[in-house]
């Protein structure tokens, strides 16, 4: 039985490893999905047979009643939780992650009572401690902000960052007090050690994510990803489980790859994100920005047609909006009209368009539109200048030429897809209103740009139309 399971364990960690290499391509993403959730099933079956759980003291109906209240609760909110809704279930799930791994670490504390750990294992239920209670109210906190329940905007007051370092050498100090003593014995005296060490956690995990807001969450979710990550390997330390700690390290290693390649994406360092508070240092400068829009230009339906009429190319570059009207599959149709008239369709994505990793990527796909079509920032950006038509639908952010031309601006320095440079710009949506960012966008003054007030899926329903009546 013991090889058995360990060649269930070996098992589990080829399949997550092969999961997460088919999940980098929208190609293969769901079969890596699939392969991913089955390394996790082998991975429960091992435990189980492991534990003896099946035929052990807890018994097969307290699992599969487990099994059956848990996988209820996941089809619910995989069905239920809309695609632009992802980030604050993302936020939901790294918080529940972090908070079990605290408290399996907590009942080994409990179960090991009037004995004694070895130093590791002393120092891993510490880390598991800290990192799990951290990334538990972190990560409740990005929910709160994300789903509107609390100020999204970055909430600083003075000396936040100096608050943070004194509870981080308090979590120091409390941390080499609790592994002192409870490599001699665990009794009521290191226990107490244990939960004010979580308690500094819990403290710091809020104060961390409470400066942070606007564009930058995504960062942070992705960051507190990570984190639920280390705090399941550190447990897989504690309870000496192997699986645990691959799939642990394997979770804290994409976080951390993700969290690099969205700072990238946005070309703001790690420490700028998590001690800058996104916008704040910048508002006396915003409120300048704000101001009112002049010489803009609304265009229609009809106007639009009569435009697409005389291209040769086109780049369609789809944002948030695209998302909110579900506007993916009116965008197919005019993508496959505008071809059969013999124009060039590309699709300019942004890594931070929408509100998640490769969210428009997702969109596109479920709409059938050909992989090959879709280019990156860096594939299209010299583009812009020789194309005749850019449409772009739902964006707004990825699209601010106040990024690259405006120094005061709080997302100068991000990279942004240069549809300003085009012929024509066509830029759909309902209302002059900002984008995620909270700022203006000179893109719509533009004597290039036209702006379309519609909702994106109706617009681009509505273009069809007239473009059929030609
Ligand atoms: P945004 O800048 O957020 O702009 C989206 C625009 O869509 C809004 O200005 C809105 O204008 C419009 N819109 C909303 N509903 C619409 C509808 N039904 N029809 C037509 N338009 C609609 O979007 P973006 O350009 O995609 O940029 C993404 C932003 O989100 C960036 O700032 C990024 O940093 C941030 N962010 C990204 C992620 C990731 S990882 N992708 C995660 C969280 C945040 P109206 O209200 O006027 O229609």
């Amino acid at each position: 039985m013991e090889i058995f399971i360990k060649i269930l364990y070996v098992v589990a960690a080829v399949l997550f490893i092969f999961g997460i290499k088919l999940l980098s391509q929208v190609k293969s993403a769901k079969k890596g999905n699939l392969i991913s959730a089955l390394g996790m099933l082998t991975a429960v079956i091992a435990i189980l047979l492991k534990m003896n759980f099946i035929t052990g003291t807890i018994g097969l109906s307290t699992i599969i009643a487990g099994l059956v209240v848990g996988g209820l609760i996941g089809l619910i909110l995989a069905r239920q939780v809309p695609m632009t809704a992802m980030p604050e279930l993302v936020a939901v799930f790294n918080g529940v992650g972090g908070g079990a791994s605290a408290m399996v670490a907590l009942s080994f504390l409990y179960a090991n009572k009037g004995g004694s750990l070895e130093t590791v294992t002393a120092v891993t239920v510490v880390l598991s401690l800290i990192i799990g209670t951290l990334t538990f109210s972190g990560s409740i906190i990005a929910f709160l902000k994300l789903k509107g329940w609390i100020k999204g905007e970055p909430i600083v007051f003075l000396g936040n960052n100096y608050l943070n370092l004194a509870l981080l050498l308090g979590i120091f100090y409390f941390a080499f007090q609790a592994i002192s003593l409870s490599i001699i014995n665990i009794n009521e005296q290191s226990l107490l050690k244990f939960f004010i060490l979580m308690g500094l956690a819990l403290v710091l995990g809020v104060l961390l994510v409470t400066p942070i807001g606007g564009a930058d969450m995504p960062v942070v979710i992705s960051l507190l990803n990570s984190y639920s990550g280390l705090a399941a390997a550190s447990t897989g330390f504690v309870l000496n489980n192997l699986v645990l700690i691959i799939s642990g390290s394997l979770v804290g290693a994409s976080g951390i790859i993700l969290t690099k390649i969205m700072c990238k994406a946005m070309n703001r360092s790690l420490s700028n994100v998590l001690f800058g508070g996104f916008g704040q240092a910048d508002s006396s400068s915003q409120q300048g920005q704000s101001g009112e829009y002049e010489n803009v230009k609304a265009t229609s339906a009809q106007e639009v047609a009569m435009l697409l009429e005389s291209v040769k190319n086109v780049v369609i570059i789809p944002g948030y909006g695209l998302a909110v009207a579900q506007a993916q599959h009116a965008v197919q149709e005019l993508t496959t009209l505008l071809e059969k008239r013999g124009v060039e369709v590309k699709f300019a994505i942004h890594p931070v368009a929408g509100r998640m990793p490769g969210h428009m990527n997702v969109l596109l796909a479920e709409a059938n539109i050909d992989y090959d079509k879709l280019k990156d920032l860096d594939e299209i950006n010299n583009e812009f200048k020789n194309t005749d038509f850019v449409y772009v639908i739902g964006a707004n952010d990825v699209v601010n030429p106040a990024a690259i031309e405006d120094e005061q601006s709080p997302i100068y320095g991000m990279p942004i897809l240069n549809a300003h440079e085009a012929g024509t710009v066509v830029i759909v949506k309902r209302s002059l209103s900002p984008g995620f960012a909270n700022i203006k966008n000179g893109l719509f003054e533009r004597s290039n740009s036209l702006m379309y007030f519609e909702d994106a899926k109706k617009a681009t329903e509505d273009i069809i139309k007239e473009l059929k009546e030609l």
